[in-house]
Protein backbone atom coordinates (compact mmCIF):
# COMPACT_ATOMS: atom_id res chain seq x y z
CA UNK A 1 0.00 0.00 0.00
CA UNK A 2 1.68 3.55 -0.63
CA UNK A 3 2.16 5.59 2.14
CA UNK A 4 0.44 9.22 2.47
CA UNK A 5 2.54 12.16 2.46
CA UNK A 6 1.37 15.69 4.14
CA UNK A 7 4.26 18.09 3.88
CA UNK A 8 3.10 21.80 4.65
CA UNK A 9 4.74 24.27 2.38
CA UNK A 10 6.07 27.58 4.58
CA UNK A 11 6.28 29.94 1.52
CA UNK A 12 8.20 33.09 2.78
CA UNK A 13 7.28 33.17 6.01
CA UNK A 14 8.75 32.77 9.64
CA UNK A 15 11.59 34.43 10.87
CA UNK A 16 14.25 32.35 12.77
CA UNK A 17 13.06 32.94 16.01
CA UNK A 18 8.97 32.25 14.84
CA UNK A 19 10.29 29.02 13.60
CA UNK A 20 12.13 27.89 17.12
CA UNK A 21 8.69 28.83 18.56
CA UNK A 22 6.55 26.66 16.12
CA UNK A 23 9.07 23.75 16.91
CA UNK A 24 8.69 23.99 21.04
CA UNK A 25 4.96 24.28 20.61
CA UNK A 26 4.81 21.34 18.69
CA UNK A 27 7.07 19.25 20.38
CA UNK A 28 5.15 19.58 23.77
CA UNK A 29 2.15 18.13 22.13
CA UNK A 30 1.05 14.30 21.89
CA UNK A 31 0.27 13.33 18.54
CA UNK A 32 -2.08 10.47 17.18
CA UNK A 33 -0.61 10.74 13.95
CA UNK A 34 -2.15 8.97 10.65
CA UNK A 35 -1.11 5.64 10.51
CA UNK A 36 1.25 5.00 7.29
CA UNK A 37 2.05 8.47 6.87
CA UNK A 38 5.08 10.72 6.36
CA UNK A 39 4.65 14.51 7.36
CA UNK A 40 7.04 17.12 7.97
CA UNK A 41 7.77 20.96 6.62
CA UNK A 42 9.14 22.99 3.90
CA UNK A 43 11.24 25.74 4.81
CA UNK A 44 13.18 28.66 3.63
CA UNK A 45 16.61 27.88 3.44
CA UNK A 46 18.25 30.28 6.04
CA UNK A 47 15.82 28.81 8.79
CA UNK A 48 15.93 24.65 7.68
CA UNK A 49 19.11 24.58 10.11
CA UNK A 50 16.84 25.54 13.26
CA UNK A 51 14.24 23.14 12.73
CA UNK A 52 16.55 20.48 12.12
CA UNK A 53 17.95 21.87 15.18
CA UNK A 54 14.50 21.29 16.93
CA UNK A 55 12.69 18.59 15.84
CA UNK A 56 12.67 15.57 18.08
CA UNK A 57 11.39 13.32 15.89
CA UNK A 58 13.95 12.64 12.87
CA UNK A 59 11.59 11.05 10.75
CA UNK A 60 10.00 14.83 10.86
CA UNK A 61 10.79 16.15 7.39
CA UNK A 62 12.45 18.72 6.76
CA UNK A 63 12.30 19.86 3.10
CA UNK A 64 13.41 23.02 0.78
CA UNK A 65 11.16 24.66 -1.25
CA UNK A 66 13.76 24.96 -4.44
CA UNK A 67 16.98 24.41 -5.61
CA UNK A 68 19.29 25.73 -8.26
CA UNK A 69 20.02 24.07 -11.19
CA UNK A 70 23.90 23.80 -10.49
CA UNK A 71 25.90 21.93 -8.20
CA UNK A 72 28.27 25.64 -7.18
CA UNK A 73 29.61 28.31 -9.28
CA UNK A 74 29.73 31.72 -9.60
CA UNK A 75 25.81 31.54 -8.98
CA UNK A 76 24.66 34.57 -6.45
CA UNK A 77 21.56 33.89 -4.79
CA UNK A 78 21.36 30.49 -5.56
CA UNK A 79 21.53 27.27 -3.34
CA UNK A 80 22.67 24.24 -3.97
CA UNK A 81 21.61 20.87 -3.03
CA UNK A 82 25.11 20.20 -2.14
CA UNK A 83 24.16 22.80 0.65
CA UNK A 84 20.67 21.72 1.47
CA UNK A 85 21.50 17.86 1.43
CA UNK A 86 24.24 18.54 4.25
CA UNK A 87 22.13 20.45 6.40
CA UNK A 88 19.56 17.43 6.58
CA UNK A 89 17.01 18.37 4.03
CA UNK A 90 15.38 14.69 2.74
CA UNK A 91 12.86 16.90 0.04
CA UNK A 92 12.54 19.72 -2.00
CA UNK A 93 9.58 20.86 -3.60
CA UNK A 94 10.53 21.68 -7.41
CA UNK A 95 8.87 24.43 -9.96
CA UNK A 96 5.60 25.59 -7.29
CA UNK A 97 3.65 27.74 -9.24
CA UNK A 98 4.93 30.41 -7.58
CA UNK A 99 8.63 29.56 -8.97
CA UNK A 100 7.07 29.46 -12.48
CA UNK A 101 5.02 32.89 -12.81
CA UNK A 102 7.42 34.64 -11.03
CA UNK A 103 10.75 33.48 -11.57
CA UNK A 104 10.10 31.89 -14.76
CA UNK A 105 10.63 28.69 -14.67
CA UNK A 106 9.65 25.88 -17.09
CA UNK A 107 9.39 22.20 -17.19
CA UNK A 108 12.91 21.78 -18.37
CA UNK A 109 14.17 23.42 -15.51
CA UNK A 110 12.03 21.56 -13.08
CA UNK A 111 13.33 18.28 -15.04
CA UNK A 112 16.70 19.43 -14.60
CA UNK A 113 16.37 20.52 -10.77
CA UNK A 114 14.34 17.02 -9.91
CA UNK A 115 17.49 15.06 -11.74
CA UNK A 116 19.90 17.26 -9.50
CA UNK A 117 17.57 16.33 -6.14
CA UNK A 118 17.54 12.69 -7.18
CA UNK A 119 21.07 12.09 -8.07
CA UNK A 120 21.84 13.30 -4.64
CA UNK A 121 19.44 11.77 -2.82
CA UNK A 122 17.01 14.37 -1.91
CA UNK A 123 13.06 13.48 -3.37
CA UNK A 124 11.54 15.88 -5.42
CA UNK A 125 8.00 17.34 -4.86
CA UNK A 126 7.16 18.36 -8.52
CA UNK A 127 4.49 20.33 -8.68
CA UNK A 128 2.19 20.94 -11.66
CA UNK A 129 -1.46 22.66 -12.20
CA UNK A 130 -3.54 24.28 -14.57
CA UNK A 131 -4.17 27.99 -14.27
CA UNK A 132 -8.08 29.43 -13.86
CA UNK A 133 -7.73 30.20 -17.72
CA UNK A 134 -6.49 27.05 -18.59
CA UNK A 135 -9.63 25.07 -16.09
CA UNK A 136 -11.97 27.58 -17.30
CA UNK A 137 -11.22 26.44 -20.85
CA UNK A 138 -11.41 22.66 -20.08
CA UNK A 139 -7.69 22.20 -20.59
CA UNK A 140 -6.55 21.04 -17.70
CA UNK A 141 -5.50 17.23 -18.30
CA UNK A 142 -3.96 18.60 -21.46
CA UNK A 143 -1.82 20.68 -19.77
CA UNK A 144 -1.04 19.24 -16.58
CA UNK A 145 0.08 15.82 -19.11
CA UNK A 146 2.15 18.09 -21.47
CA UNK A 147 3.72 19.56 -17.93
CA UNK A 148 4.24 15.87 -16.32
CA UNK A 149 5.96 14.36 -19.45
CA UNK A 150 8.36 17.08 -19.66
CA UNK A 151 8.86 17.51 -15.96
CA UNK A 152 9.03 13.59 -14.74
CA UNK A 153 10.94 12.54 -18.23
CA UNK A 154 14.25 9.93 -17.15
CA UNK A 155 13.31 10.18 -13.61
CA UNK A 156 12.81 6.64 -11.64
CA UNK A 157 8.96 7.45 -10.66
CA UNK A 158 8.97 5.52 -7.82
CA UNK A 159 11.29 8.00 -6.09
CA UNK A 160 9.38 11.28 -6.74
CA UNK A 161 6.34 12.85 -5.16
CA UNK A 162 4.24 14.75 -8.01
CA UNK A 163 1.87 17.51 -5.74
CA UNK A 164 -0.96 18.31 -8.02
CA UNK A 165 -1.61 22.16 -7.30
CA UNK A 166 -4.40 23.89 -9.51
CA UNK A 167 -3.32 27.68 -9.43
CA UNK A 168 -6.68 28.57 -9.52
CA UNK A 169 -6.55 26.56 -5.72
CA UNK A 170 -4.03 28.35 -4.08
CA UNK A 171 -4.36 30.68 -1.63
CA UNK A 172 -7.86 31.65 -2.96
CA UNK A 173 -9.76 29.27 -0.41
CA UNK A 174 -11.08 27.69 -3.31
CA UNK A 175 -10.59 24.49 -3.15
CA UNK A 176 -10.87 21.59 -5.71
CA UNK A 177 -13.97 19.59 -5.16
CA UNK A 178 -12.90 15.81 -3.79
CA UNK A 179 -13.92 14.12 -6.97
CA UNK A 180 -11.74 16.76 -9.23
CA UNK A 181 -8.74 16.13 -7.33
CA UNK A 182 -9.31 12.16 -7.64
CA UNK A 183 -10.42 12.57 -11.44
CA UNK A 184 -6.74 14.96 -11.90
CA UNK A 185 -5.05 12.66 -9.71
CA UNK A 186 -5.79 9.43 -11.23
CA UNK A 187 -4.90 11.05 -15.15
CA UNK A 188 -1.62 11.78 -13.34
CA UNK A 189 -1.56 8.30 -12.07
CA UNK A 190 -2.07 6.91 -15.44
CA UNK A 191 1.30 8.99 -16.69
CA UNK A 192 3.80 7.58 -13.86
CA UNK A 193 3.39 5.13 -11.95
CA UNK A 194 1.38 2.96 -9.29
CA UNK A 195 4.11 3.55 -7.17
CA UNK A 196 4.72 7.17 -7.23
CA UNK A 197 2.87 9.26 -4.51
CA UNK A 198 1.12 12.09 -5.23
CA UNK A 199 -0.18 14.75 -3.23
CA UNK A 200 -3.01 17.10 -3.85
CA UNK A 201 -2.38 21.07 -2.77
CA UNK A 202 -4.92 24.24 -2.75
CA UNK A 203 -6.71 25.76 0.04
CA UNK A 204 -6.47 22.13 1.95
CA UNK A 205 -7.43 22.71 5.36
CA UNK A 206 -8.29 20.79 8.68
CA UNK A 207 -11.87 20.60 7.64
CA UNK A 208 -10.87 19.45 4.05
CA UNK A 209 -8.27 16.81 4.20
CA UNK A 210 -9.73 13.76 6.23
CA UNK A 211 -12.31 13.31 2.64
CA UNK A 212 -9.15 14.16 0.47
CA UNK A 213 -7.39 11.77 1.94
CA UNK A 214 -10.22 9.23 1.24
CA UNK A 215 -9.76 9.67 -2.63
CA UNK A 216 -8.11 6.50 -3.84
CA UNK A 217 -5.23 7.97 -6.00
CA UNK A 218 -4.59 11.23 -3.57
CA UNK A 219 -1.65 10.54 -1.41
CA UNK A 220 -1.34 13.23 0.18
CA UNK A 221 -1.60 16.92 0.58
CA UNK A 222 1.20 19.53 0.14
CA UNK A 223 -0.30 22.78 2.14
CA UNK A 224 0.05 26.12 2.63
CA UNK A 225 -1.46 28.53 5.00
CA UNK A 226 -3.10 25.95 6.74
CA UNK A 227 0.06 24.66 8.12
CA UNK A 228 1.52 27.79 9.32
CA UNK A 229 -0.05 27.48 12.69
CA UNK A 230 0.74 24.32 15.24
CA UNK A 231 -2.87 23.75 16.29
CA UNK A 232 -3.80 23.74 12.73
CA UNK A 233 -0.62 21.79 11.36
CA UNK A 234 -1.44 19.35 13.84
CA UNK A 235 -4.94 18.75 13.04
CA UNK A 236 -3.18 18.35 9.10
CA UNK A 237 -1.46 15.22 10.19
CA UNK A 238 -3.77 13.79 13.31
CA UNK A 239 -6.12 10.82 12.34
P1 LIG B 1 -2.61 27.15 0.23
O1 LIG B 1 -2.84 25.88 1.00
O2 LIG B 1 -2.34 28.34 1.07
O3 LIG B 1 -3.68 27.36 -0.80
O4 LIG B 1 -1.25 26.93 -0.62
C1 LIG B 1 -1.11 25.79 -1.38
C2 LIG B 1 0.27 25.70 -1.85
O5 LIG B 1 0.70 26.46 -2.70
C3 LIG B 1 1.14 24.67 -1.26
O6 LIG B 1 2.32 24.53 -1.97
Amino acid sequence: MRKKIIIGNWKMNKTSKEVKEFFEEFNKKELKTRSNTLYGLAIPACNIPFAIDKRVNKKFIVAAQDISKHLSGAFTGEISILMLKDLGVSHVIIGHSERRIYHGETDQDVNTKAKIALEHGVIPIICVGETLEQYESKQSKKIVEKQIKDCVKDLDLSKIVIAYEPVWAIGTGKTATNEYAQVMCNHIRKLTSDDTLIQYGGSVTPETINDLLKQPDVDGALVGGASLKVDSFIKLIEK
